[in-house]
């Protein structure tokens, strides 16, 4: 009774101009692995989930991208989604349809764009949080031992008690909190960052879904028969312009009693930036990460660069810039300039 929900919808904006509406982050192989971040995490979870019982959720316009990149998945478990809800739609609709198939199903919904070095720990966990969900009705999320007081991520706090094997009840769940409040946090030493990972009964995510989001819920409630039948895009396409916009985080993870966390230790980067890419790239001695065949660096240090392209690139005298080359866009920034690179492809949009 073990699932995988792969929740691949998102946007990804910050990897502009390498990621596009068109061809978000986890479709990216932005460490020039070979492989692109999508492809990593159904590889990961295709170790201890057997094949038909992976999902993937997506917007309907990358289904033809999923499929590209995931040749293995079974057709039916792409399941597209109308319009962008962000996760807490995403979570109750596959919770529902699930259900359907397995009302003992224990799922794991994790996002799609993640970096994880350690394979084997990463599956070792992920089967404690099974084992643990399917005996307790626990929301389990993993934690991260944080580094820096970033404000894009969950930060929890937690009893030291443990319940279970490195099962830790959390005491609070706070998502995306200013920077002072993030600061303090990290001073206290005792918080964990979300990794976004979350695992759980079918039945406990349900009943969570009921009392914490009820309007969600309900849509979904009152169509449940149409799932897994050729009726449920239909009724797919009438729920989802009535949902509410709003991440499990918010909706969920804030709010509830049950939830747990289990810290975890497998390497983990959301490489949410073109910074974090950097920091996990092979630098040269001058501290240059650079992605392409014909880049010729002059006195520059500590730049990330990416150009893919037979054109040769020279770079004179520059450090700490990102620079990356596509077909149409070349993005010269200072790396500590980068959380504005979503509002520099606002202004690209509204320029258009
Ligand atoms: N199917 C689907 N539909 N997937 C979605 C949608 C949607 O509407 N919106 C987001 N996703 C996918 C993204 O592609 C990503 O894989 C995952 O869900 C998480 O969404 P993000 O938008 O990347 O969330 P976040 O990074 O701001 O925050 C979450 O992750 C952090 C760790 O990286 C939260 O869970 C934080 O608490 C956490 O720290
Ligand atoms: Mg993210």
């Amino acid at each position: 009774h073990f699932y995988v929900a792969i929740m691949a919808g998102g946007i990804g904006s910050r990897f502009w101009p390498y990621s596009r509406t068109d061809y978000p982050k986890q479709f990216l192989d932005i460490l020039n692995t070979g492989k692109s971040l999508l492809q990593w995490t159904y590889e990961r979870f295709s170790q201890f989930i057997p094949r038909e019982n992976i999902f993937v959720v997506t917007h309907q316009h990358y289904i033809g991208k999923v499929q590209e990149q995931l040749p293995d998945v079974v057709v039916d478990n792409i399941v597209p989604e109308p319009f962008r809800k962000n996760t807490a739609p995403c979570i109750a609709y596959i919770s529902h349809k699930i259900y359907g198939q397995d009302p003992k199903a224990n799922i794991i919904c994790a996002p799609a764009d993640h970096l994880i070095m350690d394979a084997t720990a990463f599956t070792s966990t992920c089967l404690n949080a099974l084992m643990f969900v399917q005996k307790h009705s626990a929301l389990v999320t993993l934690g991260i031992k944080p580094t820096r007081p970033d404000t894009g991520y969950g930060y929890i706090q937690f009893e030291t008690q443990q319940v279970a094997d490195n099962v830790y009840p959390v005491k609070t769940f706070t998502e995306k909190p200013n920077l002072e409040l993030a600061r303090t946090f990290i001073q206290s030493g005792d918080f964990l960052w979300n990794a976004g990972i979350f695992v759980w009964n079918v039945k406990t995510i349900l009943a969570a879904l009921k009392t914490y989001l009820p309007e969600v819920d309900e849509l979904f409630e009152q169509y449940s028969s149409a799932l897994n039948t050729p009726e449920e895009k239909k009724a797919i396409e009438t729920i989802y312009p009535q949902c509410t916009n709003i991440s499990i985080d918010y909706g969920i993870m804030e709010k509830a009693d049950n939830v747990y966390v289990i810290p975890a230790n497998f390497g983990w980067s959301d490489l949410g930036t073109w910074a974090s890419a950097y920091e996990n790239l092979e630098r040269d001695d001058s501290g240059n990460a650079i992605q392409g065949k014909n880049v010729m660096m002059i006195d520059a240090t500590n730049c990330m660069v990416r150009a893919p392209h037979d054109k040769l690139l020279v770079l004179q005298g520059l450090d700490e810039f990102i620079v990356v080359d596509t077909n149409d866009v070349l993005l010269i920034c200072r790396k500590d300039h980068e959380q504005q690179i979503k509002e520099y492809v606002a202004e690209v949009k509204r320029n258009k």
